[in-house]
Order: structure tokens, then sequence, then C-alpha cells
């Protein structure tokens, strides 16, 4: 018995499959463009998702020397937020808009007031309007493309439409739903109120499921296309937020993970619906039955370093390819000289706006407090503590909500570096241990796969099988003392610059 895991990411989409007790078998990716006809506007085609569909199945099945029959399901994950626009035929009206699209500032006003305001806005659907989130896109449609908003009858996630290419069906999950700001987070059913508020017809969104459930099987045109049969079971799948938590285990109470890729996300089960009443971090439903998740997302986090890279390292970053060494090493080398706290220097890692906790498009990155004494290794340093302390902001929010978390959950292509990790620990005084697999979103739904077919009882005993805890950092109690100290202080920045970003904009 195998199942197959698809994530339909920004950058492409990776295909992995797995036996029946878990373990990788093969993966294979397949990137794609992103367009940007416009500022602040971001763009794909469904067709690329579903050419690298067919091609990281195709290379999967053969890597792992499968048979047809073997695969008896698939789990579907993807980017969240995005906006595939169809029509009466199911023909795509014009490309997906994406989650990290920021053309509907107005739209997110619009929905607001149609509401009766955030406050209502956040006890309809848990959470706030914000640019990225679907439903101001369909409005966005309505408003300025009215065309193609006549001819709409269904909007589809990126992963949905996937689903429907596969089995004809037009549905979702509820993690993946939570993210279209048309949900009732708590009831897991579409918000009739908000549809109604703002003149939509229901029957535009797909039916909803939970994600280990199954939504139907390949149509015969898909089975040939990928060489599977058409018994191969489709799953809900989740989100890959919710996806990428199921691959590190994130399935209980006290469990939090950390993940710092370009963007940085810190999430954390929840066995109850607990909403913030501000709307400064997600609440929506986990791909675990019947339980939610609330999440803070930063925008710039490995992406910070990557900009520091980029932007003020090219000529090291270049000697670094000619000796075959990975440009970050000497980067960190540098930084480890440097103490905790950076002598005094801060980065507000704002170089995208920011998410969480302040929902600010016009925030921007800084470098506070140099003086003579700094050098690059405390830059860096003070990169690597500023996203960090970013994303204590949204455990404290978590802790102000009352949620427990006992352990701490370290994955991304940030945390594999161990003196990350050892700020990390530092700078939330908490221990932070990391898991057997890196592989996150595409097994967490290869996980569900399995436990939608019936090899698990659930997803949690699918994740208790698989995912083990591997190694653990503890914090320093020195360090955890100068970020304590340091907090405060990187909090106030935001507060005192808050204005004057919106001068510089
Ligand atoms: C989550 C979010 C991103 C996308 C892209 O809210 O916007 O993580 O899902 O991966």
């Amino acid at each position: 018995m195998t199942f197959l895991g698809i994530d339909i990411g920004t950058s492409g989409t990776k295909t992995l499959a797995i036996n029946a007790g878990g373990k990788i078998l093969a993966s294979g990716t397949q990137e794609y463009p992103c367009y940007a006809p416009k500022p602040l506007w971001s763009e794909q085609d469904p067709d690329d998702w579903w050419n690298a569909v067919i091609k990281t199945v195709r290379s999967v099945i053969k890597k792992a020397k499968l048979k047809p029959a073997d695969v008896k399901a698939i789990g579907l994950s993807g980017q969240m937020h995005g906006s595939v626009f169809l029509d009466k035929n199911g023909k795509v009206i014009r490309k997906a808009i994406l989650w990290n699209d920021q053309r509907t500032v107005a739209e997110c006003r619009e929905i607001e007031t149609a509401a009766g305001g955030r406050e209502n806005l956040i006890k309809l659907v848990a959470n706030p309007a914000l640019t990225g989130f679907t439903a101001p896109k369909i409005l966005w449609l309505r408003n300025h493309e009215p065309k193609h908003y006549d001819k709409l009858r269904k909007v589809l996630l990126p992963k949905d439409e996937i689903r429907r290419r596969l089995t004809g069906e037009y549905a979702t999950e509820v993690s993946d739903a939570s993210g279209m700001l048309l949900l009732d987070v708590a009831k897991r059913t579409w918000s009739k109120e908000l549809l109604s508020a703002l003149k939509l017809d229901k029957d535009l969104l797909g039916k909803v499921y939970e994600s280990e459930d199954v939504t139907g099987q390949l149509t015969p045109e898909a089975a040939k296309l990928l060489g599977l049969t058409t018994d191969c079971l489709v799953v809900g799948g989740a989100g890959d937020c919710a996806a990428g938590a199921i691959g590190n285990g994130i399935v209980g109470e006290g469990i939090l993970s950390t993940s710092i890729g370009t963007s940085g996300v810190m999430f954390v089960y929840s066995d109850e619906v607990k909403i913030d009443p501000k709307g400064r971090v997600h609440t929506f439903c986990h791909a675990v039955r019947g339980k939610w998740h609330l999440m803070g997302v930063n925008l710039s986090s490995g992406g910070s370093l990557q900009w520091f890279r980029n932007a003020v390292c090219l000529e090291l970053l270049s000697e670094a390819k000619k000796k075959k060494v990975d440009v970050y090493d000497w980067l960190t080398a540098e930084a480890e000289k440097t103490p905790a706290g950076s002598e005094g220097l801060y980065f507000l890692p704002y170089l995208s706006g920011e998410r969480t906790p302040h929902a600010d498009p016009f925030a921007r990155g800084c470098f506070i407090g140099l003086t003579l004494v700094h050098k690059r290794g405390h830059l860096v340093r003070s990169v690597m503590e500023g996203v960090t302390y970013s994303m204590r902001d949204s455990l404290e929010i978590f802790q102000d909500l009352g949620i427990p978390v006992k352990q701490i959950r370290a994955s991304g292509g940030g945390s594999k570096s161990p003196f990350w990790r050892q700020i990390q620990a530092d700078v939330f005084g908490q221990r932070v241990v990391t898991i057997n697999s890196g592989e996150g979103p595409a097994l967490g739904v290869a996980l569900l796969a399995a436990a939608g077919a019936g090899a698990f009882k659930d997803v949690q005993e699918a994740c208790k099988a698989v995912i083990k805890v591997v190694k653990e950092t503890k914090p320093n109690p020195k360090a955890a003392k100068v970020y304590d100290a340091g907090m405060p202080v990187y909090q106030d920045l935001y507060k005192s610059l808050k204005d004057v970003f919106v001068r510089i904009q």
C-alpha cells in the first residue's frame, strides 16, 4: 500500500510517496513561474500546477518502482488563500491571484463595513480581513473585472483546483477553507451570514470536508494521465501550514511548531476554538478532525537573512560558491563570535511589511542601534535575533490567550542551523526540539491520505507512528535574560516607528 502527498507550493510542486508504515519511498519537485503584472500583484497559471502534478507523480511512481494499483490514496496540500476563478464549464477565467498579492486593501475595508465592523467580522469568521485572504479577491474581481465576474460560477483554492482536475469534485476541507475568510471557523461550515452581507452566493464555493475524509476517486482521464487507477482515493488534505504541522506532528495540546522558511510560521494546536478578539493571530480549523489551530505569520523570516546575503554579501557569496562552501556557514561563524543581544543592535524584519502581529503593509525593515563597535557578524546575529523576536510576538499572544505551550518544535530551512535554534531557545526561554523528518506539508498530507484510507485509525496515530523527536536545544539562562530585556525594546521600536513608516510610504 502506497500513499502520495502532493504540495502545490508557490515556487513549485512537491510530490512524495510513503508506504503503509509512513516510510518515504521517493519524492520529486517541479518549479513554475509566478507572475507580477503590476507592483504588489502575484499570480499563477493553474495549468502550470497541473502539469507539475502530472510530471512529479509520474516521476515518483517511476523512482519508487510502483505499479498503478499500489497507490491507494492521495493527499493534497497547497499554498493557502489563492483564488482560482472558474466559469460554468469549469474553465479557468483568469490567472489565479495568490496569497502574497496585495491589491485588495479597499476590498478588505469593504468587507469590514459589510460585516458591521472589524470586531463583528472576527466574530463571524474568527479572523480580520487581510489582503492575502480569498474573499477580498472575489470582491476585487467584482469591482475591477466585471466581465470576468459575470462568468464566475465557482472559486477554488489552489490544491482544490487540482482536486477538481483529479476527481471532478468541487470540494475543499476545513483547514484551507478557514483562510478564505468565508468559513464560520467555530462551526466548520460556510458563514451564511457573511456570504449574504457580501452578496455572494454559497454555490460559488465547494463542499467542505474534514481533512482526512475521502472527497472522491480519480476520474478515468486523470488516472490515465498520472499512471494510476480509478480506485485511487483523494482525501481532503490541508492548507500548507496545517499540512506542514501534521508533518511535524503538531497534533496534540501543548505542541507548537516554528518554521523559518522565506516567511515564518508559528503554529499551535488547540482542542478548543480560541479567537484573538484583536485579530493579531489567525484562528483556523486544524487538519485534525474537530480541532483548531492558531497561527502567526511573519512575512520575512529566513527571507530577511537571504536579503542580507544578497544585498550586502555578494562578494562573499561568489567566493563561497567558488570554494563550494555554504555562505550561510561563514556568516553564522561571524555571528557566533558576537554576544547575545548584538551589543545593542536591533533588526526589525519588516522587509515586505508585516502580518503578525501588526497587519501593516507599510512597516519597513530597519537596523537600529548601530555604533562603531558593530561588524558584519553583529548584523547577521541581529537579523536572526530580530526574526526570532518577531516569532516571540506570536508566542506571547498565544500565551495571552491561555494556550499552553509545553514543547516547541523547530522546522524549516532556518532551523537547520544549530546556532539559530539556540537563539530560538534563548529568545523563547524554552527548550526547542527537532524531529526525524524535514519533509513538511507533502509528508503531512501523505499521512492524511494513509489515515483516510484506513492504514491508521486517524492522523494522530499516523503521526505517532512516524514522527519522532531526535534533538533538543536547551536555553542558556544568561542569553535568555538578555533577550527578556531586549524583547520590550524590540516591541517599542515598531510602536515608535509606525507613523514614520506611513510617512515614508
Ligand atoms: C498562510 C500563508 C502562506 C501560504 C503560502 O496564511 O499565507 O503560508 O500558505 O505558503
